[in-house]
């Protein structure tokens, strides 16, 4: 195999560099991906900030990365699902704690990818595209599905309708665009929240109904339009999304459950080096009490919560359900699309801090993506 090359984090909070990386092989149940595309998350560039705290267990030198596409070039033992030179989309699980291995990060040219958490793309779908969803899809998926969260039927071509609706509040982010799209297809009604700008948006990928959560009125109209209805419960995604989501699954009939995937307070503004005190510790207390105040006020309103973690499902039913029994026919027959659009911030691993640092000062339905 040719040259392999990193975007490495030597030491925690280091700076990002690029660098020669070791070739690895595949174990038995995994693939090596060359990498054509990745998209960025919140959740990659906090790890360079406060991996320290957040993701303790990473060993250094590391890579990160969680979403990308690209074609098969290696393939485990026990795997038949891919053939060399497929073109596929794949969840780089490398900073759960199940798998603690730079090999598995996605800001590198060769990747290896769990056999279960890759699934082809269709012809006609770039790169660029396929690049958005695994991240996205993958923490959607864990509150929807997981038996420990909102447990709801599996998406399937021919969904049963069930009645029952999902609020999913933040319907442009990228978690929520995929959040929408599987509710819709595992038979539920979604009401949503998003900027007005984006409401047809979110309405085009299958909500049936949206509201603006800068609305000061929003949580009393969402409690006004689900008042007669049966609610799966709620995924709360965004900054203060979850009191709103307690107060609406408190005051309506239903499943009284929270997934939430939004913590109780940002660390966005905290730099890995100097002037990070000052930042960390209002932060933590804002944190701390934040926590505390949601429990509290799930506990009035018998209501209970659970915070996700995206890359659950690599060790669950979940993840086979989407990448290997949903997403690929999904895909290949346009009933789902790849959402938000992407938007190519450059090519090359030297460009991913910028869409890293981009990424951080907000985009609005949109996921920012580099090619390799
Ligand atoms: N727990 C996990 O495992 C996990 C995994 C992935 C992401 N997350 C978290 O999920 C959240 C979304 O991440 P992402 O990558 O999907 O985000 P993203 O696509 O970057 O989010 C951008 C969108 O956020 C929306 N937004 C901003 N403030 C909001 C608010 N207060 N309420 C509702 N929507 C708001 C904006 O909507 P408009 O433009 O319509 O205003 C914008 O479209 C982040 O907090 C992230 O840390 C958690």
């Amino acid at each position: 195999m040719p040259q392999n090359t990193a975007l490495w984090l030597n030491a925690k909070r280091a700076p990002f560099t690029i660098g020669p990386a070791p070739t690895t092989a595949p174990r038995a149940d995994e693939i090596v991906v060359r990498v054509r595309a990745v998209a960025v998350n919140p959740f990659d560039r906090v790890i360079q900030t406060m991996g320290d705290i957040i993701t303790p267990w990473i060993t250094y030198p590391f890579v990160t990365g969680s979403d990308l596409a690209g074609e098969v070039v290696e393939i485990g033992s026990l795997v038949t699902r891919f053939r060399v030179g497929d073109r596929v989309l794949g969840y780089a699980a490398g900073a759960d704690k199940r798998r603690n291995r730079a090999a598995e990060g996605a800001f590198q040219t060769y990747v290896v990818v769990l056999a279960h958490m890759a699934a082809p793309i269709p012809d006609a779908m770039a790169f660029e595209e396929a690049a958005i969803l695994p991240l996205g899809i993958s923490t959607a998926a864990c509150a929807l599905f997981q038996k420990d969260f909102l447990a709801m039927n599996a998406p399937s071509a021919t969904p049963v309708r069930t009645g029952k609706t999902l609020l999913v509040w933040g319907g442009s982010t990228s978690v929520g665009s995929n959040a929408i799209q599987l509710a819709v297809a595992s038979g539920y009604d979604v009401v949503t929240t998003a900027s007005p700008r984006n409401f047809a948006y979110v309405e085009k990928l299958g909500a049936r109904e949206a509201f603006d959560y800068r609305s000061k009125t929003v949580t009393a109209d969402i409690i006004r339009a689900l008042r007669r209805e049966t609610l799966a419960g709620a995924l709360a995604i965004g900054a203060g999304s979850a009191a709103s989501c307690i107060d609406i699954v408190g005051a309506c009939t239903g499943n009284r459950f929270v997934a939430l995937a939004t913590p109780a307070a940002s660390f966005d503004d905290v730099p890995a080096g100097r002037g990070r005190l000052l930042r960390l510790a209002p932060a933590a207390a804002r944190m701390i009490a934040g926590n505390i105040r949601l429990a509290l006020k799930a506990r009035l309103r018998g209501v209970r919560t659970k915070f996700v973690w995206g890359s659950d499902l690599i060790a669950n039913e979940v993840g086979p359900m989407i990448f290997e029994a949903f997403l690929p026919t999904a895909l290949a027959q346009a009933r789902f699309v790849a959402a938000p659009r992407p938007t190519v911030v450059g090519s090359g691993l030297a460009r991913i801090p910028e869409a890293l640092e981009r990424q951080r000062l907000g985009v609005s339905a949109a996921k920012l993506v580099v090619t390799l």
